[in-house]
């Protein structure tokens, strides 16, 4: 008999196969149980009908708790009422190990808990469909720079240098050194980039940030392309373009996770390119007109803001040009205004922030020179940075998406600890 996953059940109609699987969820009576079996592809009811099957196999379907795993036996029918189609009408049930009061019941648990089950409670529905997500958007991912002549490059991820701003930085010794967790491989990928013209990297970054919102993870991962040759109105339509094409992916793909997770798919389907764009300064007068007496131009946003003005919006929408004050030191300038640089953060609708920053880099040496200055970085850390601005330097664009916040957008969970499967938070290490 052959072995199979519940995800391909669809092409064994009518066939009787054998699959590995956890019980999830049981119901029974005294004639009939319905198994809600899991084996990580899917979930599958399984029916086991006391009159149809020996009198062992029943008892096993009676006696077995959630998480016991096993070998199941039965036919494949198709199933109108359930979402996933299909049905397993079982014959047999053949016990590998059993469970021990698996802690995480279909009852209500507090967030704390479950965090605390992390290990556990990604086996639960809603958990897997995320994950299933997570994997759907790094697939499109690679569609996407690949098909678009982009090399993957991997950056490093113990580093001397700090593209962001050294106040969150992940210190370590590298033997007599200092060396800091990559908290955007950005720098190395520029170097890429003049070599080999269109890259992409996709890995882990580390930020030392005590924030503890909805938004922030110690450790989350980045997708950061870099174009040679591109200005940043340019960056902006690749930027635009990939967004509709891993949201477009996740709509095609996963519909049944979807569904799990009670997405509202009318909001996921607007998401076509072109996005509106508006200025820093056009953001500034749009909150005050709102009644936003808090900030000031120079200001960063703070979540509130953000989401005001991606609430004005049905598509994530780029502002553009901020202050040259409160962005890092490799942005290049606007050509007619010193106060302001060329760059963008595009902020996802429905309150889920800022998901990618971006801007054009400086490939000026002199100009680079002073603001390594101005910044008061190590110049030998990043000597060999300044050196890409003196050898062949042309104008060059890139951003980084945060995988993590992107996730919880288009999966509509509400927290970016649920989009990542072991979450680094500011008081969590554990599990
Ligand atoms: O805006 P950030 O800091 O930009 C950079 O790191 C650039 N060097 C990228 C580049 O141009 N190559 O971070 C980029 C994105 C943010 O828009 C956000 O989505 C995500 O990374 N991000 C975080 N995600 C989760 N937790 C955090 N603490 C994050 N910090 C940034
Ligand atoms: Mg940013």
């Amino acid at each position: 008999m052959e072995k199979i996953m519940i995800s391909e059940m669809p092409k064994h109609v009518g066939e009787e196969v054998r699959i590995g699987a956890w019980l999830a969820n049981k119901r029974s009576s005294g004639k009939i149980a319905f198994l809600q079996l899991r084996d990580g592809s899917g979930f599958v009811q399984g029916v086991v009908v006391k009159a149809d099957v020996p009198e062992d196999v029943f008892a096993a379907a009676k006696a077995i708790h959630q998480e016991t795993s096993m070998y199941v036996t039965g036919t494949v029918v198709e199933d109108e009422r359930s979402a996933f189609g299909y049905e397993l009408q079982v014959s047999g049930i053949e016990v590998i190990g059993e469970s021990d009061n698996y802690p995480i019941t279909p009852k209500e648990h507090g967030t704390e808990f479950l965090m605390d089950h992390r290990h556990l409670w990604l086996r639960s529905k809603k958990q897997h469909a995320i994950m299933k997500v997570r994997n759907e958007i790094i697939r499109a991912t690679y569609e996407f720079f690949n098909g678009r002549g982009f090399t993957k490059i991997d950056p490093p991820i113990l580093t001397g240098s700090s593209p962001e701003g050294t106040s969150e930085l992940f210190h370590t010794k590298y033997f007599d050194e200092d060396a800091y967790l990559s908290q955007s491989g950005q720098l190395y990928m520029e170097a890429a980039a003049m070599a080999l013209g269109k890259v992409f990297s996709f890995g882990p970054t580390f930020r030392a940030e005590k924030s503890k919102t909805r938004r922030h993870l110690i450790e989350f991962w980045m997708i950061e392309p870099e174009m040679a040759f591109t200005e940043h109105a340019e960056s902006l339509e690749v930027q635009e373009q990939y967004v509709e094409h891993i949201v477009g992916s996740v709509l095609n793909n996963c519909k049944l996770e979807l569904g799990i997770l009670g997405r509202d798919l009318s909001k996921l389907e607007q998401v076509k390119a072109p996005f509106p764009r508006i200025t820093y300064d056009e953001a500034i007068e749009f909150l005050h007109k709102e009644g936003f007496d808090d900030i000031q131009w120079g200001d960063d946003f703070g979540a509130p803001h953000e989401t005001a003005i991606a609430e004005h919006y049905d598509k994530p929408v780029f502002i553009v040009n901020y202050p040259t004050a409160i962005k890092p030191f490799y942005m290049q300038p606007h050509p007619d205004r010193d106060d302001v640089v060329l760059c963008a953060d595009l902020i996802a609708p429905e309150g889920y922030g800022e998901i990618i920053g971006g801007s054009e880099r400086i490939h000026d040496f002199e100009l680079m020179k002073q603001r390594i200055e101005e910044h008061h970085l190590d110049p030998e850390a990043y000597a060999w940075y300044l050196e890409l601005s003196k050898q062949g330097p042309v104008p060059h664009s890139g951003f980084g998406l945060g995988l993590e916040r992107t996730v919880a957008w288009i999966s509509g969970a509400e927290h970016v600890r649920e989009s990542i499967p072991f979450p680094r938070l500011l008081n969590r290490l554990y599990p």
